[in-house]
């Protein structure tokens, strides 16, 4: 009897092990510093191949040489049933970030999330606008889980049984320190195929595996100047005449706009869209694009895919749509070839061959109320989980292919994306309008390898107006959405000077925006990012407890944790912290060294938290050290191809300071054949004097420099 118990018992634990075990993962590296692992039979669909992404050899070529930044043996994996499930390995005192574009938190340890493209809804659950499969720890890697389907993350959360540090167990009858979250060393993927490729980039520092990151997705995109200058979007059934009054009402007043958004009303009819000009409201749309482009304004059109039987595209698209509607609209199958040379030659056919400088591509995205439901069925066999995850993804792929092939750059909108879309010219934006949120969506599109707007539409006050639009203008598009309102930058006059001084100032520091941007290209730096990021940084404010001891409404307690969310880093330079309305003051924290006023120069701190009252004029902005911001002249527009601006090279602090300034024709891709130049500029301070310098534009490269004039911002 003895006996049959104890080879009872060693067969339980056999099998039970055998649950646990896992297969090995084989690393391969295939770009420096990113390993693939190959788990299972990885589907044909993944994110990768769906955006086209080729990786940025020359970026990632610079980039420090590393070795594996995880314990191998700690990472495995297990195909199962059809699906493929994955742990890694966290440390005690890891933090980790991403895991798509969240708009209420960063510290992402801890979540149980499911990551799925979807409008966003009021709550980081892993249903956003681009939930890109992409997570980076404070360790210094990063982890990107190559699959279209909708993926279920532990963060930090599940405990296991034969987990390396098992947490103690307690006693909640009367331990005071009993902890709803019992301590969780691995995050768990479960990805509903049988095979995945994974992807691990080293660092050595976190920002390193984010720019691997982006660099494997092709490099950050690089927008057209005048991409990054202002852009109004006119309210919903705007005429010809609307548009050119639009037009004139910004040049007479005074201020700056590159690029004009139509929303609805435009085409004939929407929702569901016909793609064709409405006759009435735009009798000619040829001259009026190119009578726009003539005083150097381009237009922006908004539009969903889903097509109305009354497109005239509607019965060729028909054979290659999905077999649900959205709002009575087909949705064509743009995996397939055949759907794409209708649905995009309809987009390209009198607009963008017209002038048309880009697209807003709206929902596509979701909600689920009025999307395709995950039983709909698409002719290429892409099942409607997959359409969902990378819809967005074809979009931006497939128009900017457009205009790739015109070597005309775009820069546009677009509500959904998802990892591989990095190098994609789009920025994404929503309806949510959380000013906050919308902040913190800034500092996390840095993680997730996109770029978000918080755009402005309307405001119960001037204040909100003004502060609103001052966060907008240190964002990657800057932007009035007055698709309902029909608001304008003036149109709170108590503040419609503020307004103008902040929209010129937007103008004033393109060479620095564009040259941030290049880095991103380039260097797969992203331009707008969080703190966590920026070398000196702790939050050094104590963690909030929140230990709402009330089990009814709180018995499982969530952890309390302070993060910093409300400021973030603009460029290499810059870090600003917005205001929110109502606020007449707030704290800032400094990162280690010497940071100095943007606006006066003056010294601001060093490692501390400081408590600024900026008034209702200012949103705080701080330069780091031997800053450097090259400006430019206030312009109405982006310069054009060839016009030479002259460079104010603005220097905080007193180290010695280099920046490099980028320089292209600011509208074709030439630069991909080589044709740009960065050059250096340098400043010292030299007995009580300012010297500064820049190297000679190289022979044969594009050269828009013109006069360099440098000035010290911080007193001698
Ligand atoms: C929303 C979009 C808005 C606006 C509107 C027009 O879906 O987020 O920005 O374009 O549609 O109907």
């Amino acid at each position: 009897m003895k006996i049959l118990k104890f080879f009872l018992m060693i067969s339980l634990l056999l099998s039970s092990t055998e649950i646990l075990k896992a297969q090995s993962i084989i690393w391969t590296e295939v770009e420096p510093g990113i390993w693939k692992g190959v788990i299972g039979k990885p589907e044909e669909f993944d994110l990768l191949k769906v955006a086209g992404a080729q990786p940025y050899y020359a970026g990632l070529q610079q980039m420090p040489k590393v070795t594996f930044p995880l314990a191998q043996d700690e990472i495995i994996g297990r195909v199962q049933d059809g699906k493929t499930y994955l742990r890694f390995p966290l440390e005690r005192k890891e933090q980790i970030f991403g895991f798509g574009l969240n708009f209420q938190t960063v510290f992402q340890r801890g979540k149980v999330l499911s990551l799925h493209v979807d409008n966003y809804a009021g709550k980081d659950n892993g249903r956003t606008h681009a939930p890109t499969p992409f997570y980076v720890s404070s360790n210094g890697y990063g982890v990107f889980i190559n699959s279209a389907r909708y993926i279920n993350v532990y963060a930090g959360t599940a405990v296991r049984r034969d987990s390396k540090t098992v947490p103690d167990v307690q006693d909640r009858n009367l331990d005071k320190n009993w902890n709803s979250h019992p301590y969780s060393d691995g995050v768990e993927i479960l990805v509903p195929a049988a095979g995945v490729e994974i992807y691990v980039f080293a660092g050595p520092t976190t920002l390193d595996a984010i720019r691997r990151y982006n660099l494997l997705n092709g490099g950050g995109c690089l927008p057209p100047r005048w991409g990054l200058g202002f852009t109004q979007r006119m309210q919903r059934l705007t005429d010809a005449q609307g548009v050119a009054a639009e037009a004139q009402a910004f040049e007479e007043k005074g201020y700056p706009l590159d690029f004009i958004g139509l929303e609805p009303g435009w085409q004939s009819k929407s929702y569901p869209c016909t793609f064709e000009w409405d006759k009435t409201r735009f009798p000619d749309p040829k001259t009026l694009v190119q009578d726009m482009l003539k005083k150097n304004i381009r237009l922006n059109l908004w539009t969903n895919p889903y097509v109305s039987p009354e497109a005239p595209v509607y019965k060729d698209i028909l054979p290659y749509s999905g077999s649900h509607t959205v709002w009575n609209g087909i949705v064509p199958d743009i995996s397939m070839p055949e759907a794409r040379k209708i649905f995009f030659g309809e987009l390209e056919k009198g607009k963008i061959d017209i002038g048309v400088s880009g697209y807003k591509m709206d929902e596509v995205d979701g909600g689920d109320n009025y999307l395709w439901p995950d039983v709909a069925v698409f002719p290429s066999g892409h099942d409607a989980e997959q359409m969902r995850q990378t819809y967005g993804l074809m979009m931006q792929r497939y128009t900017s292919e457009i205009y790739h092939n015109r070597n005309q750059r775009t820069f546009g909108l677009v509500r959904a994306s998802n990892g591989g879309g990095a190098s994609f010219p789009y920025v994404i934006y929503n309806d949510y309008y959380d000013h906050r949120d919308f902040i913190t969506a800034l500092v996390n599109s840095g993680f997730a390898g996109v770029l978000w707007t918080p755009e402005v539409r309307s405001s119960k006050t001037a204040e909100e107006w003004l502060r609103r639009f001052q966060s907008n203008v240190f964002s990657p598009m800057a932007m009035i959405n007055a698709w309902a309102s029909g608001t304008k930058p003036w149109s709170f006059s108590e503040v419609a000077e503020q307004v103008k001084t902040m929209a010129n100032l937007r103008m004033q520091m393109m060479p620095y925006w564009y040259s941030e941007f290049a880095k991103y290209h380039f260097e797969g730096i992203p331009p707008f990012r969080a703190m966590y990021l920026e070398d000196g940084f702790t939050n050094t404010e104590a963690r909030s407890e929140n230990k709402k001891l009330n089990l009814e409404e709180n018995p499982y307690e969530e952890a309390a944790t302070k993060e910093v969310k409300d400021q973030y880093m603009a460029g290499e330079y810059l870090l600003v912290a917005p205001m929110f309305a109502g606020q007449t003051s707030r704290k800032v924290i400094l990162p280690k060294g010497k940071w100095y006023d943007f606006y006066s120069g003056k010294y601001a701190g060093n490692g501390e938290v400081i408590n600024v009252t900026p008034g209702l004029d200012k949103i705080p902005v701080y330069v780091k050290d031997g800053g450097i911001i090259p400006m430019m002249p206030v312009m109405l527009h982006a310069p054009k191809a060839g016009q030479k601006v002259d460079i104010e090279v603005k220097y905080y602090g007193e180290q010695p300071g280099t920046y490099s300034l980028y320089d292209d024709d600011g509208e074709t891709y030439d630069y991909e054949k080589g044709n740009y130049a960065f050059r250096k500029i340098t400043v010292i301070k030299l007995n009580g004097k300012l010297k500064g310098a820049i190297t000679p534009a190289p022979k044969g490269k594009p050269d828009n420099v013109g006069k360099v004039t440098f000035k010290a911002m911080t007193e001698l």
